[in-house]
C-alpha cells in the first residue's frame, strides 16, 4: 500500500485512503483467511513484545502471523535484557540485526513509540501505548461494523465509561469522524476530557441522554490500574449510575448495537445479562480482529521502506 507508515503509532499516521484500503484488504482476507504472503528474499520474521498484559491483541496478532506463513517470535520482556537496563531502541535494533522485520509492541508508557518514527529500528505496530492510542483496535471495530452492515454516516457513536484513560477511545475519536459519525462521550465528570473549540466530540453525564442519542454504544472498562484514587470509586455504585443492562437496552425503540474492546468488567460497565444478549458484538469484534491485523501486517511489510534499522558497518573495510 502506497506510503504505508513503517511505524504505525496512531490513527493519524494513516490517510482515509489507506484506511479504506485496509478495509478492502481485510474483506478479501476474510474470504481466504489462510493467506500466505510472498516476500522477495526471505520469509518475514515478526515479533510481539507485550510490556503490558493482553489476551486479545497479542493472540490475534500471533494467529495472524501464523496464518500468513511468517515466523513468529514471542519476545518476553521479563526475561530479556531490558531487565538489565538495555534501552528499547537497542533491544529493537538487536532484533533487527537478528533478522526480525516487524515488532508489535504494547507499552505501558504513552507516546513511547514516537521516538522511533524518524529512524525506525525496525517496522513497528502499536499494540496499545499507555492511555494514548490503540489504532488496530479502532480499525478492527470499524471493520466489524462494516461487516455487520452497521452504517456510521450521520450516526451518533456513544463511547461510555472511562474515556480519559482509554487508548481505544482516543483512537476511535480520531477515526470515526472520518466516516461521518458524530462522537458522544458519556461518563462521570472525572472520566471525560474537557471540551474545547477543537474537540470533535460532545459529552454528556446523563445516561438517559446517551441512550436516547446513541445509534451505536461502545462500552469501556473502568481501568482500575490507572486510577490512583480507586478507593473512592465504588463499583456497585458505578454500575447503578453509569453501567448498562439488558432492560435499559430492550426498553429502547431501536436495536442498539453494543460494542466493547474487552476485557469487560461484568457488573461494572456492563451487566451479565447484557453481555450474554444478542445486542453484544464483542465476540464479533474478536472474530474480525485477525483479518484486519493480517491486512495491517501485509501493508506494513510490503511498504518498500529501505531506511529501516542500521546499515552494514564498512568502517574497517579497506
Ligand atoms: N482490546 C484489547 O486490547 O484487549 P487485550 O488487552 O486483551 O489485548
Amino acid at each position: 500500500m502506497e506510503n504505508f507508515p513503517s511505524v504505525l503509532e496512531s490513527i493519524s499516521d494513516l490517510t482515509k485512503r489507506q484506511i479504506d484500503g485496509l478495509m478492502e484488504l481485510s474483506q478479501q482476507i476474510k474470504l481466504r483467511p489462510w493467506h500466505p504472503i510472498s516476500f522477495p528474499n526471505k520469509k518475514p520474521i515478526i515479533a510481539t513484545s507485550f510490556l503490558e498484559n493482553s489476551t486479545r491483541t497479542k493472540h490475534s496478532f500471533e494467529i495472524a502471523i501464523h496464518k500468513m506463513g511468517c515466523t513468529y517470535i514471542d519476545f518476553i520482556a521479563e526475561t530479556s535484557s531490558l531487565k538489565k537496563g538495555e534501552s528499547l531502541e537497542q533491544t529493537l535494533l538487536t532484533l533487527f540485526g537478528q533478522g526480525v522485520d516487524l515488532c508489535i509492541i504494547r507499552s505501558a508508557v504513552s507516546h513511547e513509540l514516537a521516538q522511533f518514527k524518524e529512524n525506525p529500528p525496525l517496522k513497528i505496530i502499536n499494540g496499545g501505548d499507555g492511555t494514548h492510542q490503540h489504532p488496530t483496535q479502532a480499525l478492527l471495530d470499524l471493520f466489524t461494523l462494516k461487516e455487520m452492515g452497521i452504517k456510521l454516516k450521520g450516526k451518533t457513536f456513544c463511547i461510555a465509561g472511562d474515556n480519559i484513560h482509554s487508548r481505544v477511545g482516543h483512537s476511535l475519536i480520531d477515526l470515526l469522524p472520518m466516516y461521518g459519525a458524530k462522537v458522544l462521550l458519556f461518563g462521570p465528570e472525572e472520566f471525560l476530557p474537557p471540551v474545547t473549540e477543537e474537540s470533535n466530540f460532545e459529552i454528556t453525564h446523563s445516561r438517559s441522554e446517551a441512550l436516547e442519542k446513541a445509534d451505536i454504544l461502545y462500552l469501556l472498562r473502568v481501568q482500575k490500574e490507572r486510577h490512583s484514587h480507586l478507593e473512592s470509586i465504588d463499583m456497585d455504585n458505578y454500575h447503578r449510575e453509569y453501567g448498562f443492562n439488558l432492560e435499559m437496552i430492550e426498553s429502547l425503540q431501536k436495536k442498539l448495537p453494543i460494542l466493547h474492546p474487552g476485557p469487560a468488567n461484568i457488573g461494572v460497565e456492563i451487566s451479565d445479562d447484557l453481555i450474554h444478549s444478542q445486542y453484544y458484538l464483542g465476540h464479533e469484534q474478536v472474530r474480525h480482529s485477525t483479518f484486519l491485523r493480517m491486512a495491517i501486517i501485509q501493508s506494513i511489510l510490503q511498504n518498500g521502506d529501505k531506511s529501516i534499522g542500521f546499515k552494514e558497518n564498512t568502517f574497517f573495510n579497506n
